[in-house]
């Protein structure tokens, strides 16, 4: 066993640190060894150079120089990340609202792949590089989800719940529960269900076609989307698509006015969310509403059992046989014959019902916004659809799906250039962690993994701004952490089976019977105050096609 120390590169010889390092270490071992002891996330940046700034590449080198050896992280020395400077109070807001995608954008250009931003008073770093990414999505001993005071999710945090809590004790069982329920086996048993609620949205669009309306995208993409959820999670009929103007389900509005507030409050400081009135007052109102509703659907449930018993069963096979997911809560059972508890049932079925339906309703706005705006690729679609028989009552098997190849690329390109989500965040569990690039961070700093910023970066993709569906060949297959619309790593999206099933339906049924188009030609905008990325002034007319 040999001894060296070591040092970052850009830190002080005198804090570098002692380690042991096996005479028979290849050099892989010893930038395992170093990377430990330094609390670099992976070994992977490690280089060694001398204080001339001559790189040692050989162990022996390493091992056998005579002074402390520098340790570069991917080629660099350790740096802060850095951002505009803040105003008082404010602090950088107006460099980054109303347009905070594209502002990221231009910050990331600027100040490099780890920038810092704090606004009021709110301190959190956000990453566009895929690398860094990977480190703080994986969830390790460095990072974790943990939602404190600077975190996005802050506001909504609650710590029995997948989601809305950090990754403790509770997240284990719900996530061990919620995650079996929605796997890419069991989703295909739901595919009839889902298209039977997508379908009805074809009596909406037929009456404001024979009014010749137009209508908001959003507004109507929340309705399907959350007509869909509340039968998929609570087999609750929510009548949102009885008619065009179908009023929406309280159990919808509490969550969107829950997210809108929670944005609000977020975004301006925890001050301002504890006031007893405003936003922070109506956060805590519809939150404690929402749940009370879902109580009651829940007791329907179990009523229903009551009288037609249904049989335990164990994880996998629970998730076969659900009518819908509290029905699956209600009986599936691990492996040691226990039930996940009632308090983190109900917890967790508020969070799937409004995971559920806030991105798939934004999905399917951007959705119909890239049908109207790239009409050869609608054309193209539809000839798809024409050339494998689809109707609206085609059973949509998995392999059905398998042939519809154009729409699963039209899915892709759109989930890219516009996915719903953009900032999972995660937080750092040690003091002075090493990210790739050489960024410090500290315990407590939270990072933001900036999908919008991934999916435009322009090393990874070829022509970001161009929609081009075409682009996704059985060949190309950017990594994990390039192309992630769910997230990626450890507290990724469980969803993610049951949402593009979902959206490959919903674009197989609207596409087959509508011709969409963009009313009038006014620049989209999306909320900003939203915690997803939502269409606000797309308004669309659906025409029906000749049959
Ligand atoms: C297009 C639709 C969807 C998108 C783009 C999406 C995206 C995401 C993203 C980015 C995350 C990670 C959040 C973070 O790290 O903070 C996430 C997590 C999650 N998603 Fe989705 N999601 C979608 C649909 C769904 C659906 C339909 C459900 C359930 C019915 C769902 C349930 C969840 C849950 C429970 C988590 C948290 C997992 C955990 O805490 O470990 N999602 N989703």
């Amino acid at each position: 066993m040999a001894f060296q120390r070591f040092h970052l590169l850009g830190a002080e010889p005198s804090t570098a640190k002692e380690v042991a390092v096996p005479t028979s270490a290849s050099f892989k071992k010893v930038q395992i060894e170093v990377a430990k002891a330094l609390d670099i996330t992976t070994y992977k940046s490690v280089s060694f150079t001398t204080s001339e700034g001559d790189v040692l590449e050989k162990v022996e080198d390493v091992v056998e120089h005579p002074d402390a050896v520098a340790v570069a992280i991917d080629g660099h020395a350790i740096r802060k990340p850095q951002g505009p400077a803040p105003l008082p109070v404010v602090g950088n807001y107006y460099e980054i609202y109303p347009d905070h995608l594209h502002n990221h954008g231009r910050l990331f250009r600027k100040y490099g792949d780890v920038i810092k931003t704090e606004v009021m008073g709110k301190v959190v770093y956000l990453t566009n590089s895929p690398g860094v990414s990977e480190q703080i999505l994986i969830e390790s001993p460095y990072f974790s989800k943990e939602i404190n005071s600077n975190h996005p999710l802050y506001g909504i945090r609650n710590n029995d719940a997948v989601f809305l809590g950090d990754t403790n004790k509770n997240w284990v069982v719900g996530h061990k529960y919620a995650s079996a329920s929605m796997t890419g086996k069991a989703i295909p048993h739901y595919a009839k269900m889902t298209h039977n609620e997508l379908v009805k949205v074809l009596g909406v669009l037929d009456t404001l076609d024979a009014r010749d309306e137009s209508f908001n995208a959003y507004s109507l993409t929340l309705k399907i989307a959350s007509q869909v959820i509340g039968k998929f999670t609570l087999m609750r009929d929510l009548h949102h698509l009885d008619s065009p103007e179908s009023p929406l389900d309280d159990l919808v509005t509490d969550m969107v006015a829950l997210l809108g507030y929670n944005k609000q409050v977020t975004s301006r400081g925890e001050w301002f969310g504890k006031l007893p009135f405003g936003p922070g007052k109506h956060l805590r109102d519809s939150s404690g509403h929402f749940h009370e509703l879902l109580e009651k659907q829940l007791q329907l449930i179990k009523d229903d059992h009551e009288k037609n018993p249904r049989p335990d069963l164990d994880l996998e096979t629970a998730a076969m046989d659900a009518d819908c997911l509290a029905d699956f809560f209600l009986r599936a059972a691990d492996e040691n014959g226990d039930k996940i508890p009632h308090d983190l049932m109900l917890a967790n079925l508020g969070v799937l019902v409004g995971a559920g339906f806030t991105t798939t309703s934004s999905a399917m706005a951007w959705l119909l916004y890239a049908l109207a705006k790239y009409p050869d690729c609608q054309d193209k679609m539809l000839q798809e659809l024409v050339d494998n028989d689809i109707t609206k009552d085609t059973e949509f098997t998995p392999a059905v799906l398998e042939k519809l190849t154009y729409l699963e690329k039209f899915l892709k390109e759109t989930l890219r250039m516009h996915g719903p989500s953009f900032a999972p965040g995660r937080t750092a569990q040690v003091d002075n962690v090493v990210l790739p690039g050489g960024y410090v961070l500290n315990k407590g700093d939270v990072v933001i993994s900036a999908l919008y910023s991934i999916h435009y970066h322009p090393k990874i993709w070829n022509n970001p701004e161009r929609f081009d569906p075409e682009r996704w060949t059985p060949d190309f297959k950017p990594s994990r952490y390039e192309y992630m619309p769910f997230a990626a790593g450890g507290r990724s999206c469980i969803g993610f089976a049951f949402a593009l099933q979902e959206l490959r339906l919903f674009l197989a049924t609207i596409v087959r019977y509508y011709d969409i188009c963009q009313v009038g030609d006014e620049p989209i905008e999306y909320d900003p105050e939203f915690q997803l990325i939502r269409p606000t002034n797309l308004y669309i007319r659906a025409r029906r096609r000749p049959e």
